[in-house]
């Protein structure tokens, strides 16, 4: 069986052909246009900007995937595609370009929630990676979303918990923002930090004594800010302003020069604080439930600390994909096509901004 992915719910356009053949799932191509270059000089993603370069990229993405897999339209057994959550607009260009595709070449179209689909990323033939066996723990942790969810078989899934404001991805590309490091700053942050002392500045572990198996980093992200603000002193504001104050104390990079250490300190000691407490809570819910194994998947599942720390933690095994299947793409999208039954036909398909899991 072979399936088309496609994925555009942020600032990726992404198409993969998959191929399923007795019972591993390869990948025969993943292409992955993203607009994050345009979007980083603006610090973030312009909801706008990123459809309209998806408009653009969508169609010779999705000739390249085919070109490259050596496939013609006619060897596709279905069209897999990312309806929901995301941008509006993104969702739009690879939904409405789904459904064209589906209903002119005559193939089912399987519709899936792209949250879902980050943790399909698992079940895709990799080099030394395990392949995950039910009932298994999820950790989703992305630019938008950090939840866990109890996993008992394919569709059949429990959302236990998740953040009550910032994601862990925003978390880090926000604080990396604060010291002038464009969109995404995660890698930037993580790498800066492999030179610095985690333990260098005390930064809180937000939720770490509720009992329930939620998260929350925008306490995190304001005390962060704080410690910028309080070594650059960059900030003098007027109580008028001061709700403003976040966007407001972005750093000259020039200001960076000469504090190397510094920075790598600050940004050791963010990254310790993010992964203790996604941490934390996975290990609660692991115990409440009883489960050993681990799938993690999400951009800030391409953190090597965050990853490392959990096998050293966890009482069981630890799976996540390598790192480009980690952030968005279409292969996680067309892999979870593959235990999906439901297909949908063309016209009653709805992009869903909102769609949780
Ligand atoms: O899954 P993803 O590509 O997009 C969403 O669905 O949100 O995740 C993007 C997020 C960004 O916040 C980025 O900063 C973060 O993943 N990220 C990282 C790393 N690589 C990407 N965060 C920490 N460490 C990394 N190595
Ligand atoms: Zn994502």
């Amino acid at each position: 069986m072979i399936i088309l992915g496609i994925e555009s719910s942020c600032d990726e356009t992404s198409a993969a052909i998959l191929k399923q053949h007795n019972g591993r799932i390869q990948i025969l191509s993943n292409i992955i246009g993203s607009s994050a270059l345009e979007q980083a000089t603006y610090g973030g993603v312009i909801p706008e900007q990123a459809a309209r370069e998806q408009l653009r990229l969508i169609i010779p993405v999705i000739e390249e995937a085919l070109h490259k897999a050596s496939v013609e339209t006619r060897d596709i057994d279905a069209i897999a595609v990312t309806y929901g959550p995301g941008l509006i607009g993104s969702l739009l260009i690879g939904v409405e370009t789904a459904k064209v595709l589906a209903l002119n070449f005559n193939k089912p179209l399987i519709p899936v929630n792209h949250l879902v689909g980050h943790f399909y990323a698992n079940w895709i033939e990799q080099e030394n990676h395990l392949l995950p066996t039910f009932p298994c723990l999820g950790l989703l942790v992305s630019g938008g979303h950090s939840d866990l969810v109890l996993f008992k078989e394919h569709g059949e899934y429990q959302y236990l918990g998740g953040t009550r404001d910032d994601a862990a991805g925003e978390c880090f590309d926000k604080c990396a923002r604060l010291l002038g490091y464009p969109y995404p700053g995660g890698p930037k942050i993580s790498k800066l930090a492999e030179k610095g002392n985690p333990k260098a500045y005390v930064l809180p572990r937000p939720m770490s004594d509720s009992k329930d198996l939620d998260f929350s980093f925008s306490g995190l992200k304001t005390a962060f800010a704080n410690l910028v603000n309080m070594h650059f002193k960059v900030s003098n504001l007027s109580e008028d302003n001061a709700k403003y104050h976040w966007q407001h104390i972005v750093i000259d990079s020039n200001k960076l020069k000469g504090n190397e250490q510094l920075i790598a300190d600050l940004c050791a000691s963010l990254e310790q604080a993010i992964i203790d407490s996604l941490i934390h809570k996975t290990l609660t819910a692991a115990k409440q439930y009883n489960i050993e194994q681990l799938i993690v998947a999400g951009g800030v599942a391409a953190n090597k600390k965050l990853i490392s720390e959990l096998k050293i933690k966890f009482k069981g095994t630890v799976i996540s994909p390598e790192t480009v299947l980690c952030t968005d793409n279409a292969a996680m999208i067309a892999a979870a096509a593959f235990f999906q039954e439901k297909t949908k036909e063309s016209s009653d398909l709805q992009a869903n901004p909102n769609l949780t899991l």
